[in-house]
C-alpha cells in the first residue's frame, strides 16, 4: 500500500513540475493571464465540454478579434473571451472546468473581463446550464431572449402535408428560388438581398437591445450579409421583388408580407434542397415564437435553449 501511495506522489510531483514548465505558473494560486499558445488545447477542451454545440467557435474567436484569457492554477482551469459585436456591445464567454467550480474562479474571470472593458456599453453571455444562468443573474446580468436550437432528422420531415401551400403562393405571384438563381437574373440582386434582410429585422428578437431613449446602434447590413453563410440561401420572390429569405442569417419575411405562409414555404424548400443534397439532418435556431411554431410543425425537435443575458457596464455615449 505504502509503495503505491509513494508511486502516486512521485507521479503527481512529475505532473506538477511538467505543467509548471509548460505554463510557467505555480499551483495553489489562481492567476489570470492572456491565453497563450501552450494553453489553447486545454482551454478548447474546457470550452467544448461546456458548449458542445459551439465547439467550432473556439478556433473562430481570433478571427472575431476576441481578447482571451486563461485562469491558471498549475493547469488551465478556466477560460474567458470578450469580443465586439456591434458598436460598444460586446459578447463574452466565461467557462470554468467542471472539476474546479465553486471556488470563485468564474467570478474572478468575470471581474477581470469587466476591468478590461473600457469603452464597453454592455456584455452579452449565452448560458445554457441552470448553474451558469444563476451565476450570471447573481452578477447583474438579465435575460433578454431565449434562443431555441432545433434539429430535424430529414427522414422524419413533415413538409409533404404542406405542399399545396406552394400552389397558393404561386397564385399570389410568389415563388421560392435559390439566391444564386435570383442573382443570375437580377441586376441589383445583392442590394435587393441586403434590403430584404434589413426589412425583416422588424420584430426580430434582439439579444442586446438599446434602452428606451438611446439612439439605435447602427448596423452595417452589407457587412452582415457579406459575412453570413449564404451557400444554400433561398429567397421568396414576388414579381422581381424579394419578400423573404432563409439562409445562414436565419429566416425573415418583410413585415407587410407576413402571415401568408412565406416563411413556412421557405423552410419546406430548404428541407427539400437538403434532402436532394443527400443530407440527413438539418439544424435551426430561433428566438421568434412564429418561427419556432413553423419549425415544430415541420418536424424539428428542440436540442437545447440558450438564454441570452446582458449586463450593462455603462449607458450609451451621446
Ligand atoms: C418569423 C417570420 C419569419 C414568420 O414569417 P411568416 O411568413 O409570417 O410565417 P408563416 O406565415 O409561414 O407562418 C407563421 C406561423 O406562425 C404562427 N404564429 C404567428 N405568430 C405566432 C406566435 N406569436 N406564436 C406562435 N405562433 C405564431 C402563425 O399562426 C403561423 O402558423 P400556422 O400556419 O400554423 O397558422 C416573420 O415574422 C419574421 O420575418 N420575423 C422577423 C424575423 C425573425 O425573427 N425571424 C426568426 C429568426 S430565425
Amino acid at each position: 500500500m505504502v509503495g503505491i501511495a509513494q508511486a502516486n506522489v512521485v507521479h503527481d510531483v512529475d505532473e506538477k513540475s511538467h505543467r509548471e514548465t509548460i505554463l510557467g505558473l505555480p499551483f495553489d494560486r489562481m492567476t489570470i493571464v492572456p491565453l497563450g499558445e501552450a494553453m489553447q488545447g486545454r482551454a478548447a477542451a474546457i470550452f467544448a465540454a461546456a458548449h458542445p454545440h459551439r465547439t467550432a467557435e473556439f478556433a473562430a474567436a481570433t478571427t472575431l478579434g476576441a481578447r482571451r484569457w486563461a485562469a491558471v492554477d498549475g493547469d488551465v482551469v478556466g477560460y474567458a473571451a470578450s469580443w465586439r459585436v456591434n458598436g460598444e456591445k460586446y459578447r463574452i464567454d466565461i467557462v470554468v472546468d467542471e472539476a474546479h467550480r465553486k471556488r470563485g474562479f468564474g467570478g474572478k474571470l468575470l471581474d477581470h473581463v469587466i476591468a478590461a472593458s473600457a469603452n464597453v456599453r454592455s456584455l452579452q453571455a449565452r448560458p445554457v446550464a441552470a448553474d451558469a444562468i444563476a451565476f450570471l443573474e447573481k452578477r447583474g446580468f438579465t435575460e433578454t431572449m431565449r434562443m431555441h436550437h432545433l434539429v430535424l432528422k430529414l427522414a422524419e420531415a413533415r413538409q409533404g402535408d404542406l405542399l399545396q401551400l406552394m400552389d397558393r403562393l404561386a397564385g399570389d405571384g410568389i415563388a421560392i428560388v435559390t439566391l444564386a438563381d435570383f442573382s443570375a437574373r437580377s441586376k441589383n440582386a445583392l442590394a435587393e438581398y441586403i434590403d430584404v434582410v434589413e426589412a425583416a429585422r422588424d420584430g426580430w428578437p434582439e439579444p442586446d437591445p438599446d434602452l428606451p431613449g438611446e439612439s439605435p446602434t447602427p448596423v452595417d447590413w452589407a457587412a452582415v450579409v457579406r459575412l453570413a453563410d449564404n451557400t444554400h440561401a433561398l429567397v421568396a420572390e414576388q414579381r422581381g421583388r424579394l419578400v423573404g429569405f432563409t439562409s445562414g442569417l436565419g429566416t425573415g419575411v418583410r413585415p407587410d408580407m407576413r402571415g401568408r405562409g412565406i416563411a413556412t414555404a421557405l423552410k419546406i424548400a430548404a428541407i427539400d434542397a437538403a434532402i436532394a443534397r443527400g443530407e440527413t439532418t438539418m439544424k435551426s435556431a430561433t428566438g421568434h415564437p412564429a418561427m419556432r411554431h413553423i419549425n415544430t410543425k415541420l418536424g424539428f425537435r428542440e436540442e437545447l435553449c440558450e438564454v441570452r443575458m446582458v449586463r450593462r457596464i455603462r449607458s450609451a455615449l451621446p
